[in-house]
């Protein structure tokens, strides 16, 4: 069998150990051959490959980043039409043309809906969930969250030592667009003052109250927010209008705002440290080696099964197959009961 492997969507600490775990799998158990397609969708959209096999997968499980590379190309977008024919179509007669039997896409929400897509469009794909948000609804956790996680709680960790030195609230803004998982976790691990996250739009008074009172108690405020989230008094996230193939609006700018509103109104020195893809580079933790191996082995099985239209999924501790539509039709929000318990430490 010969399997087409690609990364889609923003890249996360743990798809390289995919890669390694789906090669070395495929090729010992099942004798598989592997074509590698770059880019995410833009490989197999323009027939863009490279070698995958044994000896290019060697070392790679602790490297960050993706060795297929990625991109946001989204071939079931209205751009990717060429002469009539739609870029679903283009893809599945790529792969045909390049003897390909089975596709593996690795990728969040939007490289997952994709994959769902070319399946009801008669392609053999497995999928493989991704995201450092962790919002996949289908799945318990995805790779690279916890490596995010713990990125954001060193930062918070040093930002602490440096903010009540100099008797200044630091706002760490983390990656989250929807959901406020990177957010919480990291600001209760790092022992934060607020966490704000997209699920519960903020009630900027409140804010100030919390960072005033921590102020009187002689510690320096330390505010984590997710960067999709926004005041009550503002409907939506902020961030500029610039949109990506799957429709996402680029977020970025609630810390500045917070830093700024908190001067206002309290008085007091606030900076902010952003730390935007940080939390997406470097090596993977254990956590999320182990996670990912696990989806790379099951995810050759799967093609080896024949099981596709589906992708694999960590429900409690077992990796579990489920329909690639159901990965894609509900996100994983916070839900109050958890950010709940956030709040009793808050203030
Ligand atoms: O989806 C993962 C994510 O990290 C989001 O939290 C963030 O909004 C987005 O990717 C930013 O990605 P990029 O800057 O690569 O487009």
């Amino acid at each position: 069998m010969r399997v087409g492997v690609l990364t889609g969507g923003g890249d996360c600490p743990g798809l390289n150990a995919v890669i390694r775990a789906v090669v070395r799998t495929g090729v010992a158990e099942h004798g598989m051959e592997f074509i590698g397609f770059r880019d995410g969708w833009r490989g197999p959209l323009e027939g863009d490959t490279m070698v995958l096999d044994v000896a290019a997968v060697r070392g790679i499980l602790p490297r960050g980043g993706t060795i297929l590379g990625t991109s946001r190309t989204n071939p079931a977008s209205a751009a990717n039409n060429v002469d009539g024919k739609s870029g679903i179509e283009r893809v599945l007669e790529n792969l045909e043309s390049l003897g390909v039997d089975a596709l593996i896409a690795i990728g969040g929400e939007d490289t997952l809906g994709a994959a769902s897509k070319l399946h009801a469009a008669g392609g053999r794909v497995v999928g493989v969930p991704k995201t450092i948000d962790n919002d996949l609804g289908a799945t318990d956790y995805t790779f690279g969250f916890d490596t995010a996680v713990n990125i954001a709680m060193e930062a918070i960790d040093r930002l602490h030592t440096t903010a009540e030195s100099h008797h200044r609230a630091l706002i760490v803004e983390v990656m989250g667009r929807s959901a406020g998982w990177i957010a919480l976790h990291a600001g209760m691990a790092g022992g934060a003052n607020v966490i704000l996250i997209p699920e519960k739009p903020f009630d900027l008074d409140q804010v100030c109250e919390y960072v005033q009172h921590r102020f009187q108690s002689q510690y320096a405020p330390i505010v984590v927010v997710a960067e999709g989230a926004h005041p009550k008094s503002l409907d939506e996230a902020i961030g500029g209008q610039a949109l990506d193939e799957f429709g996402h609006v680029r977020f970025g700018g609630v810390g500045h705002l917070l830093a700024d509103e908190i001067e206002r109104r309290t008085g007091k020195e606030a900076r902010v440290a952003v730390l935007g893809h940080i939390q997406r580079g470097g090596t993977p933790t254990a956590f999320d080696r182990v996670l990912a191996t696990r989806f790379g082995v099951q995810a050759s099985r799967a093609v080896a099964d024949g099981a596709f239209g589906n992708m694999v999924a960590l429900r409690g501790t077992d990796i579990v197959r489920v329909p690639l539509a159901a990965a894609t039709s509900e996100l994983k929000l916070v839900p109050p009961e958890r950010y709940a318990e956030a709040e009793v430490f808050f203030g």
